[in-house]
C-alpha cells in the first residue's frame, strides 16, 4: 500500500500542473500508465489560446468566440474566468522555462479556426512537447512529487470497497485507487486524502484518431463505475485534418497550417469550403469536418487535400518543422505536393462533471484536463482552448484540494485486490478482436454524421460486446488490454446514450433525423 496526500492519475499537462502546485502543501504521487512523457499533451501542435495584446485583441472577443463555438451550451462564468486568467497562465509557463516562439515585439501569435484574432501562443508546431518536457523536468526535481511510470489506475476506491453502502451518490467518498504495477504484475492500493483524475481523452474508442494509445477513457469509465456525474459525452470533436498516408497512423496536420493560409481542396483541385461557410477554411472544426465528410461521400473519394504549395516554402519549413519533417519521412514534400487528409476523432468535450474548482460529484475526487467536463467547451471546443482549460482548472483544483486535504485521513482498511477464482486465459486474441469491433462500430455508427438507426444498431452491438467483456473480466487475472477494453466499452456506451438523448442538432452532435436545415 502507498499513502499520499494527493493521488494524481495522469502525467499530461493537467496532472503535472496540478501536482506542481499541490506539492507546495503536501505529498503527491502521480501514477501514469505508460512512460511519463506519453500523453496527448506531448503531441499538441497548434498551441494555447490567450489574449496577449489588449491593443489588438480583447478578452470579450476570446469569450465570444468560445461561446459561439460551444453553440449555447458553455458555462459563461467558467469561460470568462478561464479566458481572463489565460495571460497569467502563459506568463507562469514562461517563468517555468517554457520557450514559446517569439517575434520582434513579443510572442508570435498564430491563428486557428473559430478565432476572430491571432491569439495562439505556440512553440513552433510542437507546443505540447515543449510544455510537457518543462513540466516533467520540474515535477521530477520536486522533493514532494513521486512519479510512478507504467502504473495503470484500475478502479477508484470508495465505500463500496469497504463493504459500506451510501444512500446518495453525493455522499460517496474517494479514498484513492487500485493501481496495477505493469512491470511487477501486481495490484497496489494507493490511498490518498484527495484523488485527481487527469487521465485525458477517449480517442481510441474510434477506429481513426489523432490521439496516442493511452487515450482510452480510463478515468471517465472509473468515475462512471463509482457513480460520479458524467456530462456532454455526445460531443466528440473530429479534427478535420489528419494525415492519411500508408503507415502515418492519423498524424495530426495542425489547423495552424490553415491559419497560415493553407487551403482545403477536393480531388478535382476545387477549394470547397466556400460552399459550406463564409469563414471558409477557418470555420469551426465541426463545420470543416462535416464538409469534408460530405465531399468524401458525394465524390466517393478516400481523402481531401490540404494545399500549402502556394505559400512561401521557407516560411512553411520554418513555422511547421515537425509537420514538414514527418510528411517528408513518408516521401511527401508539403511545399511541393498537397497533403492527403481525413477527419479523425480528436477531443472529447464531455467527461466527469466538475464545478468551477474542479470538484466532481464524489467527495475527495477532483478532475481536470480532457477527462473533465468543466462547462468551458459546451457543444464544441474552440481550437487551442484545451491546453488552456487544463492549466486553468488544474490550478483551481489545486487551490481547493490544498485547502481541503488536511481535513481528511488516509483510509487504510481497504482490502487487498482479490485475484482468487481468476485464471490466465489463452484467449487474449478475443480482446483485440473485440477492441477492433468496438472501434469500427463507433466509427461507422456514432461518428461525424449520426442517425437514429445507426445509434440503435450501435447500442445493440455494444450490449452484446459488453456482456462478453464483463464475463471475461470477472474470471480473468488482471491485464491492461482487458481493463482498457472494458473502459472503452463504458465510454462508448455513454457516448451512444448521450447521443440518443439529444434530440436536436447542436455543436458537434449531428443526427440526420433531426433538423439539418440550420447546419448548411
Ligand atoms: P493527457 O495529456 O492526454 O494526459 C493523460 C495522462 O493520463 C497520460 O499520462 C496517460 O498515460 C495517463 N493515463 C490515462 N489513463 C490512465 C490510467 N488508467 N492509469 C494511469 N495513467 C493513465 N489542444 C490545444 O489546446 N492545443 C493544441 O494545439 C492541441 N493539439 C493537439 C494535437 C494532438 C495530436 C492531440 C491528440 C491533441 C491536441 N490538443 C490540443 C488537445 C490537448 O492536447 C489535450 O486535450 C490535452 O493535452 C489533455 O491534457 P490532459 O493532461 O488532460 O491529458
Ligand atoms: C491543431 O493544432 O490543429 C490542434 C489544436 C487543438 O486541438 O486545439
Amino acid at each position: 500500500m502507498y499513502k499520499s496526500d494527493f493521488l494524481v492519475i495522469g502525467s499530461g499537462l493537467a496532472g503535472l500542473f496540478f501536482s506542481l502546485k499541490a506539492a507546495e502543501s503536501g505529498k503527491v504521487i502521480i501514477v501514469t500508465k505508460d512512460k511519463m512523457m506519453e500523453s496527448s499533451t506531448r503531441y499538441a501542435q497548434g498551441g494555447i489560446a490567450s489574449v496577449m495584446n489588449l491593443d489588438t485583441d480583447s478578452f470579450e472577443n476570446h469569450i465570444s468566440d468560445t461561446l459561439v463555438a460551444g453553440d449555447g451550451l458553455c458555462n459563461r462564468e467558467a469561460v470568462e474566468l478561464m479566458v481572463r486568467d489565460a495571460p497569467n497562465l502563459i506568463n507562469e509557463l514562461i517563468s517555468f522555462g517554457v520557450q514559446f516562439t517569439k517575434k520582434e515585439n513579443g510572442l508570435d501569435l498564430g491563428r486557428e479556426g473559430g478565432h476572430s484574432n491571432n491569439r495562439i501562443v505556440h512553440a513552433v508546431d510542437a507546443t505540447g512537447f515543449e510544455v510537457e518536457s518543462v513540466m516533467l523536468r520540474k515535477a521530477k526535481e520536486h522533493p514532494n512529487i513521486t512519479i510512478l511510470e507504467h502504473h495503470f489506475a484500475m478502479d477508484l476506491l470508495t465505500e463500496h470497497h469497504l463493504g459500506r453502502k451510501v444512500s446518495k451518490s453525493s455522499e460517496t467518498q474517494c479514498f484513492g485507487a487500485y493501481v496495477y504495477d505493469k512491470k511487477k504484475s501486481e495490484v497496489r492500493r494507493v490511498v490518498s486524502k484527495v484523488t485527481i483524475l487527469a487521465s485525458g481523452g477517449i480517442g481510441h474508442v474510434y477506429q481513426y484518431t489523432t490521439n496516442p494509445k493511452v487515450a482510452t477513457g480510463d478515468g471517465i469509465a472509473m468515475a462512471y463505475r463509482a457513480k460520479a456525474k458524467i456530462s456532454n459525452m455526445e460531443f466528440v470533436q473530429f479534427h478535420p485534418t489528419s494525415l492519411t498516408l500508408e503507415g502515418a497512423n492519423s498524424f495530426l496536420i495542425s489547423e495552424a497550417l490553415r491559419g497560415f493560409g493553407g487551403i482545403l481542396r477536393n480531388s478535382a483541385g476545387e477549394p470547397f469550403m466556400e460552399e459550406y461557410d463564409d469563414r471558409k477554411d477557418l470555420a469551426p472544426r465541426d463545420i470543416v469536418a462535416r464538409a469534408i465528410d460530405d465531399q468524401l461521400k458525394k465524390r466517393g473519394d478516400k481523402s481531401v487535400y490540404l494545399d500549402v504549395t502556394h505559400l512561401d516554402s521557407a516560411s512553411v519549413k520554418k513555422e511547421f518543422p515537425t509537420i514538414y519533417e514527418k510528411c517528408l519521412s513518408f516521401g511527401l514534400d508539403i511545399t511541393k505536393n498537397q497533403i492527403p487528409v481525413v477527419p479523425a476523432a480528436h477531443y472529447l468535450c464531455g467527461g466527469v462533471e466538475t464545478d468551477l474548482h474542479g470538484k466532481t460529484s464524489i467527495q475527495r475526487l477532483f478532475a481536470c484536463g480532457e477527462a473533465a467536463c468543466t462547462g468551458v467547451h459546451g457543444a464544441n471546443r474552440l481550437a487551442s482552448n484545451s491546453l488552456l482549460e487544463a492549466l486553468y482548472f488544474a490550478k483551481k483544483a489545486s487551490e481547493k484540494a490544498s485547502e481541503e486535504f488536511s481535513g481528511y485521513r488516509n483510509e487504510v482498511n481497504i482490502p487487498a485486490w482479490d485475484e482468487s477464482n481468476t485464471f490466465n486465459t489463452k484467449e487474449w486474441i478475443l480482446i483485440s478482436h473485440n477492441r477492433n469491433e468496438l472501434k469500427q462500430i463507433m466509427w461507422n455508427y456514432v461518428g461525424i454524421v449520426r442517425s437514429n438507426l445507426r445509434l440503435e444498431r450501435a447500442l445493440r452491438r455494444l450490449t452484446l460486446l459488453h456482456e462478453e467483456i464483463e464475463e471475461f473480466y470477472e474470471r480473468t487475472s488482471v491485464s491492461v488490454p482487458l481493463c482498457e477494453l472494458r473502459n472503452l466499452t463504458s465510454v462508448a456506451y455513454l457516448i451512444i446514450q448521450f447521443a440518443m438523448n439529444r434530440t436536436e442538432n447542436r455543436g458537434l452532435h449531428y443526427n440526420l433525423d433531426h433538423d439539418t436545415s440550420k447546419v448548411w
